[in-house]
């Protein structure tokens, strides 16, 4: 792995951010996914014997990503400082501004993990960020650790993705799809198929011309010939972009849809599931998206072993 704080993506003041997947290069990406697999292997040692912090500020609700980067701190021997509630909020007397608080908070611990309801400024996190960010998840916009976890999940599951036949199903904007997109222009799998309502499709020009050349689409949740059939929730929306029962079914994976898909396949998902699968259908044994959650663990410990050379302390391993 090169060292630390020589790769790309570094900041004028020499520290590394993880806002979008681009910020890693793919000998980067490789190198988390092999770290991720070593950390995954029984009895490994991973207690990195120096102290560092994590601090989480997540603005916006999470379950895997929160959870997941503060075990995989504590695994590395770091402590985690958990802001549930800052001073930054629209319902305050005197609101503090993201800038103000990502500031301050990076001045105090060694790497930052944040979520936000929108999406991240890259100039304003590398004007206030003090130490390493982690975009854990911003708005609709990126979701870089979930599309490694992803990855990661493919690889260890089933195989290398160049090989394989791949399906994304059901809201193809989300931040989760994009990610994951983007991640797939750099490790093509043999083949992709989107498959969603055209309300929640891709816009033109979204796939680049990589993943374009080798991309289809089906009409509902079909998932032949498939060997990874990754599910995305598709949330009903308000508005003018609701989209009601009748216009999500066809991208709810039933038995009978299950029955088309090749034995040896695997379902994935980024969770939470909403709807997208029945009950009945999650009992089959090829659905896998609770083992690729516990796998996101490894992922995020071997990120912020990335990120490690940017950290304030000498946590250099
Ligand atoms: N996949 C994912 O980001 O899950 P959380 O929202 O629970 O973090």
């Amino acid at each position: 792995m090169t060292p630390p704080g020589t790769m790309g993506c570094l900041t004028s003041s020499n520290r590394r951010h993880l806002i979008t997947i681009g910020d890693l290069g793919k000998e980067e990406i490789r190198a988390i996914l092999a770290l991720a697999e070593e950390f995954s292997a029984p009895g490994r040692r991973t207690d990195r014997g120096r102290p560092f912090s994590v601090g989480l500020l997540f603005f916006a609700p999470s379950l895997r990503t929160r959870v997941g980067f503060a075990e995989a701190t504590f695994r590395l021997g770091g402590s985690v400082i958990d802001v549930s509630e800052s001073r930054f909020g629209p319902g305050m007397s005197h609101a503090e501004s993201y800038a103000d608080t990502i500031r301050t908070f990076s001045g105090m611990v060694d790497a930052v993990v944040t979520r936000t309801p929108f999406a991240l400024d890259r100039q304003a996190v590398e004007r206030n960020c003090m130490a390493p960010l982690i975009n854990g998840g911003d708005g609709n916009a990126n979701h870089p650790t979930q599309s490694l976890v992803d990855m990661f999940a493919i690889e260890h599951l089933r195989g290398p993705i160049r090989g394989l036949s791949l399906g994304i199903c059901g809201d193809l904007r989300s931040r989760c799809s994009r990610s994951l997109l983007a991640l797939l222009e750099m490790f093509p799998p043999r083949d992709l198929t989107l498959i969603s309502p055209v309300e929640r499709s891709l816009r033109a020009g979204t796939l680049g011309p990589i993943l374009a050349a080798r991309t289809s689409t089906r009409p509902y949740a079909d998932p032949r010939g498939l060997d990874v059939l990754y599910l995305v929730g598709l949330p009903e929306g308000e508005g003018h972009e609701r989209l009601g029962a009748d216009q999500r079914a066809p991208f709810v994976l039933t038995p009978e849809r299950l029955r088309d898909l090749p034995t040896d396949s695997i379902i994935l998902s980024p969770l939470p599931v909403i709807d997208e699968i029945t009950d009945e259908a999650r009992l089959d044994p090829r659905v896998r998206f609770f083992q690729q959650s516990d796998l996101g663990v490894w992922v995020r410990m071997a990120v912020l072993e990335l990120l490690r050379g940017s950290m304030k302390t000498g946590w250099t391993g």
